[in-house]
C-alpha cells in the first residue's frame, strides 16, 4: 500500500445499532470508504462490522489480539485467528491503555504481534512515552524499549502508531517539531533494528482532529494517524481522511 493510513480506534465506544451507523456513513462516502482507511471497533462488534464492511476498501482492525495463538481454554480471550475469521486486516497491539490498564509488557505483546502475524494480520504496535518521561527527556529510550519487541521478529510486516499517552484524549497535541523528531527517531531505530524496516509505516496518534490532520500528515516520517476520539464522528473522520488522501 503507498499513500497514508489513518486507522479509527472506537475504543470501548458504541451500541451494535450506532456502530452500524457509523460504519453506514463511513462506506457511503469515497473519502473513508477507500484504500488506507481503517477502523478498529470493540472486539463484540467485530463480526458484524465484518459482515458489513465485506466488498468495501474500509480495512477492519481489532483492539487488541490474544498472546494465546491456539484455541483452549483462555476464558475471555479472542484469538489471532478468530479475528482474521471474522474478516479483521489490522490488530493493534499494546495500545497504550492496554499497557496501563492490563499490564501489557513487552513478553506479552511480543507473543500478540506473533500470533496477529501468524494469522496473516497486520500488527500495529503503539509506543509512546508518558508526561513524566516526555519532562524527564527520556522518551527516546522509552519508546526505544517498547521498539524492542520488534527486534525478535524474523519479518516485521507491521505498522507502528507513535501515541504520546499526554496526548492521547487530552486534546495536548505534540508540536510538529516534536512529531517529526520522534518519527525519524523511530524510522531510524526501525533501520537499525528491525527486519523488513523499509516497509514499516509510522503512524501519529493523540488528539488528532480535522483541524490539525493535514499538518500532522504532511510531517516528515508520518505515514499516517491513528485517531481516536475523532473517529467516533463521521464528519470529522471523513476530513482526516480526505487531508490524508490529498498527501502521498
Ligand atoms: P485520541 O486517541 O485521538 O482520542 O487522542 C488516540 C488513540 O488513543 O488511539
Amino acid at each position: 500500500m503507498t499513500g497514508k493510513l489513518v486507522i479509527g480506534n472506537w475504543k470501548m465506544n458504541t451500541r451494535a445499532d450506532s456502530a452500524r451507523k457509523l460504519a453506514a456513513a463511513l462506506l457511503a462516502d469515497a473519502e473513508t470508504n477507500r484504500d488506507g482507511v481503517g477502523i478498529a471497533a470493540p472486539a463484540v462488534y467485530l463480526a458484524a462490522l465484518g459482515e458489513q464492511l465485506q466488498g468495501s476498501s474500509i480495512a477492519l482492525s481489532s483492539q487488541d489480539v490474544s498472546r494465546y495463538a491456539e484455541d483452549g481454554a483462555f476464558t475471555g480471550e479472542a484469538s489471532a485467528a478468530m479475528l482474521a475469521d471474522v474478516g479483521c486486516r489490522y490488530a493493534l497491539v499494546g495500545h497504550s491503555e492496554r499497557r496501563q490498564y492490563f499490564g501489557e509488557d513487552n513478553a506479552a505483546l511480543l507473543q500478540k504481534m506473533r500470533n496477529a502475524a501468524a494469522a496473516g494480520l497486520i500488527p500495529v504496535l503503539c509506543v509512546g512515552e508518558t508526561l513524566a518521561q516526555r519532562e524527564a527527556g527520556s522518551y527516546k529510550e522509552v519508546v526505544a524499549a517498547q521498539l524492542a519487541v520488534l527486534a525478535e521478529l524474523d519479518a516485521a510486516d507491521c505498522v507502528i502508531a507513535y501515541e504520546p499517552v499526554w496526548a492521547i484524549g487530552t486534546g495536548k497535541v505534540a508540536t510538529i517539531e516534536q512529531i517529526a523528531e520522534i518519527h525519524a527517531f523511530i524510522k531510524n531505530w526501525c533501520l537499525q533494528n528491525a527486519a523488513g524496516s523499509d516497509k514499516i509505516r509510522v503512524l501519529y496518534g493523540g488528539s488528532v482532529k480535522a483541524e490539525n490532520a493535514e499538518a500532522i500528515l504532511a510531517t516528515k516520517n508520518v505515514d499516517g494517524a491513528l485517531v481516536g476520539g475523532a473517529s467516533l464522528d463521521a464528519d470529522s473522520f471523513r476530513v482526516i481522511c480526505q487531508a490524508a488522501g490529498k498527501l502521498i
